[in-house]
């Protein structure tokens, strides 16, 4: 199947997820930001990702009051903290409903497995599905363990969301979430911007005609990973980092790339996929 902007793929859950969209971490809360995720909305963005800790969430409110239909935007954001359990977890999910200024979420994550009772808030999160508040249940920088000590006790998640890219490709969980049906969504495709002088991916710039933030992006998407690059820049990055479905990575180049990262490897954020039992909380 070719892929296309508007591909989406559907989750163990049945729902469908669009494939790509913009990312909000360090987007500022100002109008600046308000303004950026009404022009990728309006450039055919089909998803935005924010989360409670980036605090912009009223930025994506205040994008969507624009005239946007609600249901043709998918809205992934995620409780930063599990620390106070399903009474935080309420708490929390009210505040960026309101920010959000919508009545549903379709696609609520556990940011990270750090602050404990991680499955009492699952289990509120399941309620809240049950009551229809959010469509698909994810987490975030959970590890094989992490996803293991969740099936244990008759969880799989849909979607979990962890850095990658060719220089942080987390195998071990890449293949684990294939082998389990849970979909993998990558975050800092771009490294953060780090490695976009990187003399490899320049070569593979020039032989392809597209920037190196393109090679990143196609290489995530070919991968089948739901890629959400950040910008805040303006319209013209926008429309270059979507700008991703009229070409193809060979796959040598494919592999290549891969291979490349794979002897270079780091990570540009922080890494909680190992966190202990106790950063998870009681089975
Ligand atoms: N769950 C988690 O723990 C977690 C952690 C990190 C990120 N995320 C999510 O993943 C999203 C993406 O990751 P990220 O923000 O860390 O990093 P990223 O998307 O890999 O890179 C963003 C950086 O690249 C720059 N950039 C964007 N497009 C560019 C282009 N075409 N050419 C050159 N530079 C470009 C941006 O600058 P400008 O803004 O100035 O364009 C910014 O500095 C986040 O925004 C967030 O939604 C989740």
């Amino acid at each position: 199947m070719s892929l296309r902007l508007t591909s989406r793929i559907k989750l163990n859950d049945g729902h469908l997820m669009p494939i790509f969209g913009l990312g909000l971490y360090q987007a500022a809360a100002s109008s600046k930001t308000t303004q950026i995720i009404a022009d990728a909305l309006r450039l055919g963005y089909p998803l935005i990702d924010t989360a409670e800790l980036y605090q912009n969430e009223s930025q994506v409110g205040d994008a969507l009051k624009k005239n946007f239909d609600r249901e043709q935007v998918f809205i992934s954001t995620k409780l930063f903290r599990t620390n106070d359990g399903r009474q935080g977890l309420r708490r929390s999910f009210q505040n960026s409903l309101q920010q959000l200024v919508t009545d549903y979420i379709d696609l609520y994550l556990i940011h990270a497995p750090q602050g404990g009772h991680v499955l009492e808030v699952y289990r509120e999160m399941v309620a809240l599905q049950k009551e229809g508040k959010i469509r698909s249940i994810g987490v975030s920088n959970f590890g094989v363990q992490h996803l293991e000590w969740l099936k244990q006790a008759g969880f799989v998640p849909a979607v979990n969301q962890i850095e990658l890219h060719p220089w942080w490709p987390n195998e071990d969980i890449v293949d684990y979430c294939r082998t389990n049906n849970i979909a993998i969504m990558g975050y800092s495709p771009l490294g953060k911007g780090h490695f976009l002088n990187d003399p490899y991916l320049i070569k593979l710039s020039g032989k392809y005609g597209k920037t190196p933030a393109q090679i990143l992006i196609r290489w995530s998407i070919q991968n089948g990973f739901i890629t959400i690059p950040k910008t805040t820049s303006g319209v013209e990055r926008l429309k270059e980092n979507m700008d991703v479905f009229d070409f193809a990575l060979s796959n040598e180049d494919m592999k290549g790339l891969a291979d490349y990262g794979r002897k270079n490897l780091q990570n540009t954020g922080w890494d909680p996929t190992m966190n202990s039992k106790e950063k998870f909380g009681p089975i």
